[in-house]
């Protein structure tokens, strides 16, 4: 029996992007699968991608309308959902925005807004679940990615939730290690989503000079790397190659890296 067999999963952002994908990877594993998102007809859509996926008619597929930065909404659904489809061993922390701009650009509501949406969220949904889940231990994946441990121009308030995700998701595996709950930490590089298409309108050309040349990564790509990660011991889940030379070239090389970044946002600023 595989390892996903009978699990039962809780994916926030789970309508659209990288959740929707880790979503139908799980269902195609045989696990039960709720997503959850705000958008009631892209929650219909892709529970039923889900369920064409999954491998088993018994598969319990369920979606829920939520909005993951409200805390009273969180509860409210959450708990109707582990009423629905019981406890979750699995929970993926997948709803993130992000709204690159030069920093002076970013209002005080678009800064709230990302705050709100990538760290309260994250935050609802563990503190709602961990009470349940410590009963018979999981995973928890918390996203975040290759800004949330390397600040890149253009991404002031967004690096800002995401050094906070590995920092927060860092001292969440150090309390739950005791109820056997592993957490981890998805940092994905650029990945071919509906998130980041939307993200791509309006960065500045220093940013995109910086993520020029990276290779765009296809959502169901970082969902098997998950998958296979959510069996190991590992703490950050970098998919890619060059998501990983960018984790060793930052921790062990710091200036190389700063010289390549400023090298091409001074080139695009010339231009
Ligand atoms: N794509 C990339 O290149 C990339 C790179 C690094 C990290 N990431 C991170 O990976 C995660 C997924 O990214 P993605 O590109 O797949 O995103 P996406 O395509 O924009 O999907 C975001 C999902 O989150 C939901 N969502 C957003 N705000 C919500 C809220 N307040 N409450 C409940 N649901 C909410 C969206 O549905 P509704 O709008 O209907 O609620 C959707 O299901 C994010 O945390 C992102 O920061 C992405």
């Amino acid at each position: 029996m595989g390892f996903y067999q009978h699990k039962t999963a809780f994916v926030t952002g789970g309508s659209t992007g990288i959740g929707l994908a880790i979503a139908k990877a799980l269902a195609k594993e045989g696990s039960h699968v709720s997503i959850f998102a705000r958008t009631v007809s892209k929650l219909e859509t892709a529970a039923t991608e889900v369920k064409q996926t999954a491998n088993n008619s018994a598969q319990k597929i369920n979606f829920y309308s939520v909005d993951t930065s409200d805390n009273l909404d969180v509860q409210k659904i959450f708990t109707k959902a582990i009423e629905e489809n019981g406890v979750p061993d699995i929970l993926i922390n997948c709803v993130g925005i992000a709204q690159p701009d030069y920093f002076e650009n970013i209002t005080f509501e678009i800064f709230d807004k990302t705050i709100k949406t990538n760290l309260y969220s994250t935050w609802n949904s563990v503190y709602t679940l961990v009470p349940y889940m410590k009963e018979k231990g999981g995973i928890i994946v918390n996203t975040s990615s290759i800004a949330g441990f390397l600040g890149v121009f253009g991404y002031a308030d967004y690096c800002m939730t995401k050094f906070g995700i590995i920092g927060f998701s860092e001292a969440l595996r150090s309390e739950l290690k005791q109820h056997n709950i592993k957490v981890q930490v998805l940092c994905p590089p650029d990945t071919d989503t509906p998130g980041f298409e939307a993200e791509n309108k309006n960065k500045p050309v220093e940013t995109k000079a910086i993520g020029g040349k990276a290779k765009l990564l296809k959502p169901e790509f970082v969902a098997d790397i998950v998958l296979k990660e959510m069996q190991k011991k590992s703490f950050l889940i970098i998919p890619g190659f060059d998501g990983k030379l960018t984790r060793v070239i930052k921790r062990f090389f710091p200036s190389l890296i700063d010289w390549i970044m400023n090298s091409s946002i001074q080139k695009a600023q010339k231009k």
